[in-house]
């Protein structure tokens, strides 16, 4: 026992449990078994397959929890799909009424939740007692607020129905309340799926569900493992999948619910830079750093796991960070002085372990504090690797445990370059006591998340959610709600019959002809038509790769022009073309808006021309023709009017700070036009992509592309720049696949077929590039409401959420 003389002379902390007793009890209680709940009671245990959790510091059980099958999944997705004819039509206000009696529950069962949560997951009391379980019910607050706002403020917007939600075991509770609070708030029902490592809160919550009265079948809570969240992603009956995990489980679950027409949120991995420039306050970073990758031992999905630090201060910052290293103190997370407590699993702390040897073995230096550590459990001290370069291992994966990689920079050029030199895009952190500086790299770097001078901070009133291969999709805030709401013209959509679809199975015979073929025989009552229209790509017209065409056929069958045979190649060049146009996201908006202008003027001079090429092409008569054209004009002005419009919103979060939701555009958007609406499908689709400030590879209709081809000289007279809008002609799915395909697409719209629906959905895992897919439903084109608005807005841009320091 140290004298009290000595405790005061080394400043040690002495151990501070935190008490345990009533979880224990209560885990007692359950001892026969945790199982599911579902449609508003816990199912009773018979014929029920267990698995045992426990606790990760202790290595001691904690408890047996039921492993979910189909037919659980299967249950429980009925009861929600019952719930939901009742729930969804509650007033919003009913709804708010029960969140905030769940956040009053949370409040209530605050103590009990934060030990629940410690022992289940390993990390330390102070962090769920004071940040995980405090957001949980701030999270269910911030919602009930918007159920009682939904109606006003998401007006012709619906709830999506099912939710099937698969969390991790990173943030239980959190993640938990980050995807009920927002589904419920929205009017959905929901089916969760806890991780295996950590369902104890999960259920815990469920019994709050209880106690609040909340409806049957409102919140379903199924545990189990992978299996369990496979037969939740498969089931038909759930109209949305929210998932948070690995990347590849991401991919996977992409990939499974491609052409499901489920909507699909996704929130996965990074490797998040914490970028330090040389006149940052040095001591603020160091503490930045702690927060950034010791907090929950390093298992956070935004963690700021790659330290770049200018040159000229990285030796005396490395030196400060591992004083502070040595004082970060590694035991047991109920200990309240504890700053570093378990990995949640060893099957995690192998993983671990391995990615540091292979971390040494590629030649970085490795080093780790001296802090005791416990000797039994599953814990890793906090460490860190300089010497390492940007391709080696450790530099790239996500290590998901304490182990910070740390490299350096010369100029801010290079910080960003180094920044962004990865696949993944969630969050970074900029330190510099230089404003200009700050925000100058917060907007080049490709990232959901930023904090300035800060890291790690998150509010339910703010956005959260990646870029890249982080995933799609918000959690939080106002546009986090859009992941539960769906336009209601976009439910209402009929399974319609696409238009035909040119017979291009003739092309072989086509094309031999085609060498002398620059003007085929023409119809007389057509108008002439001498020559192929080519490709228009990088703003020059461009002749297809494959030296093809195919003939293009009037409203009656007759042969009316030839358009190019574009193929991967010619998709390639106009990807090329459009990533080098960068510039156009980064001019002002005005500029954008007056650009738009002058493009509707232009298609207004040509109004007449385009009228009769239309009726000609399509056989419509000249009436409809005048309205579609006239319809293209007006959505044209209205786009102009919108770009420089769709701001983003101030968030009031933290105090001290500020969070800038700024709309970014996507880069390169691949946008798969209809075969219908040659001209207008065109117009709707590509306008709001550029007015958002993205460059678009764009697919016209594959029967009637001569209206876009047209359209590319109007865009040369409009000064749309160069590379902004590219134009690729020919079979519409075999280049919407190309494009899914392609890595420097960002996000791609396809309207057309179910089956191109499918395989666009499919083949944008690789990237995990935002889709936005039509699944076969036709749209009217000339309703103002389907065929324009906010939600294409919307889709044309990601939300970066800024923390900037602000106020007192
Ligand atoms: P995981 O992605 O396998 O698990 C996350 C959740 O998905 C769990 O509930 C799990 O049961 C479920 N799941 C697993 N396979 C599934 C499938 N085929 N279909 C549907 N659901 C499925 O993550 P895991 O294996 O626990 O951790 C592995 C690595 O993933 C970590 O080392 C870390 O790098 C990363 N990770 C990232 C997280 C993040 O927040 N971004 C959270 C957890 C892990």
């Amino acid at each position: 026992m140290p004298q009290i003389k000595e405790i005061l002379q080394t400043m040690d902390y002495g151990p501070s449990p935190e008490a345990s007793d009533h979880v224990t009890a209560w885990l007692e209680k359950h001892s026969e078994g945790f199982t599911h709940f579902i449609d508003g009671a816990f199912v009773s245990p018979e014929n029920v397959e267990f698995f045992e959790v426990s606790d990760p510091a202790r290595a001691t059980p904690l408890g047996c929890v039921a492993q979910g099958t189909t037919d659980d999944v299967g249950k429980a997705v009925d009861a929600a799909r019952r719930a939901f004819r009742t729930w969804s039509k509650l007033p919003g206000h009913t709804r708010a009424r029960y969140l905030y009696a769940i956040a009053r529950h949370i409040q209530k069962r605050e103590r009990f939740l934060s030990v629940l949560e410690t022992m289940d997951n390993g990390k330390p009391i102070r962090e769920s007692r004071d940040i995980d379980i405090p957001l949980v019910a701030r999270h269910f607050y911030h919602h009930a607020g918007w159920a009682e706002l939904i109606e006003t403020e998401f007006p012709g917007h619906a709830p999506v129905g099912v939710c099937g939600q698969i969390i991790p075991w990173n943030f239980p509770l959190l993640m938990l309340a980050w995807k009920i609070a927002p589904a419920l708030a929205a009017g959905n029902t929901i089916v969760l799926k806890p991780a295996e490592f950590t369902p104890l809160t999960a259920l815990a919550f469920a019994e709050i569900c209880r106690e609040v009265g909340l409806p049957a079948g409102v919140v379903n809570i199924v545990t189990g493992d992978g299996r369990t969240g496979a037969a939740l992603v498969e089931h038909p009956g759930v109209d949305k999948v929210a998932f948070t995990g690995s990347t590849e489980v991401g991919r996977l679950i992409r990939q499974e619910t491609a052409g499901s027409g489920k909507k699909l949120s996704l929130e996965l991995g990074g490797k998040s830079p914490f970028i330090v420039f040389d006149d940052a306050d040095l001591d603020g970073a160091v503490e930045g750093v702690v927060d950034a990758i010791w907090f929950n031992q390093g298992q956070v999905c935004c963690a700021g796991s790659r330290l770049l630090v200018q040159e000229g201060v990285a030796d005396r910052f490395h030196s400060k960070l591992k004083t502070r290293m040595e004082t970060l103190r590694v035991g047991s997370p109920l200990d309240k002085s504890v700053d570093v407590g378990a990995i949640v699993a060893p099957v995690q702390l192998d993983r671990i372990r391995e990615l540091v040897e292979k971390g040494k073995a590629e030649g970085g230096t490795m080093w780790q504090a001296s802090t005791p550590m416990p000797e039994n459990g599953c814990f890793f001290p906090p460490t860190l690797f300089t010497d390492v370069e940007p391709s080696s291992t450790v530099a790239e994966v996500e290590i998901f445990g304490p182990v910070a990689v740390s490299m350096t920079f010369r100029t801010p050029e290079e910080a960003i370059q180094l920044a962004n030199n990865t696949r993944y895009g969630l969050a970074a952190s900029i330190w510099t006591e230089n404003v200009n500086l700050s925000l100058d790299v917060a907007a080049r770097v490709k990232a959901g998340v930023v904090w300035v001078n800060c890291t790690n901070m998150f509010d339910a009133g703010a956005g959260f959610g990646g870029y890249r291969e982080s995933g799609f999709g918000r959690e939080g805030g106002r546009e986090g709600l859009y992941e539960y709401l769906a336009p209601v013209w976009e439910k209402g959509l009929a399974k319609g019959q696409p238009a035909a679809k040119p017979d291009l199975s003739a092309l072989p015979a086509e094309r031999a002809a085609e060498g002398a073929a620059e003007g085929v025989a023409l119809a007389t009552s057509t108008p002439t038509i001498d020559r192929t229209a080519k490709l228009y790509v990088g703003g020059k017209q461009a002749r297809p790769d494959s030296g093809y065409s195919y003939t293009v056929r009037n409203g009656r069958g007759e042969p009316a022009g030839q358009a190019g045979l574009g193929n991967r190649k010619d998709i390639r060049n106009a990807v090329e073309a459009a990533a080098k146009a960068s510039s156009w996201g980064g001019v002002t908006a005005h500029n954008r808006a007056q650009v738009l202008y002058y493009l509707a003027e232009n298609l207004q001079t040509r109004s007449a021309e385009f009228e009769a090429r239309l009726a000609s092409l399509t056989g419509v008569s000249p009436e409809a023709a005048a309205e579609e054209v006239g319809a293209a004009i007006r959505r044209t002005f209205w786009y102009a009017a919108w770009a420089d419009k769709f701001d983003g919103h101030v968030h009031a979060t933290k105090s001290r700070h500020v969070t800038l939701a700024i709309n970014e555009p996507w880069g390169v958007v691949g946008v798969v036009c209809p075969d219908e609406a040659p001209l207008l499908g065109f117009v709707s689709l590509v306008l709001p992509a550029i007015a958002m400030g993205n460059r678009v590879v764009a697919v016209p209709s594959a029967s009637q592309p001569l209206l876009a081809t047209d359209f590319y000289q109007v865009l040369d007279t409009s000064d749309v720049p160069a590379g902004v809008v590219n134009i690729v002609t020919g079979e519409s799915d075999a280049l919407a696949k190309v494009l899914a395909d392609h890595d420097e697409v960002a996000a791609l719209w396809y309207v057309g077929s179910a089956e191109g629906s499918a395989a666009v959905e499919k083949a944008s895992a690789g990237n995990l590039k935002a889709t936005w897919v039509s699944h076969g439903r036709s749209r009217n084109w000339l309703s103002a409401s389907e065929g324009q608005g906010r939600d294409y807005l919307r889709h044309a841009t990601q939300v970066k959420n800024i923390w900037v320091p602000y106020g007192e």
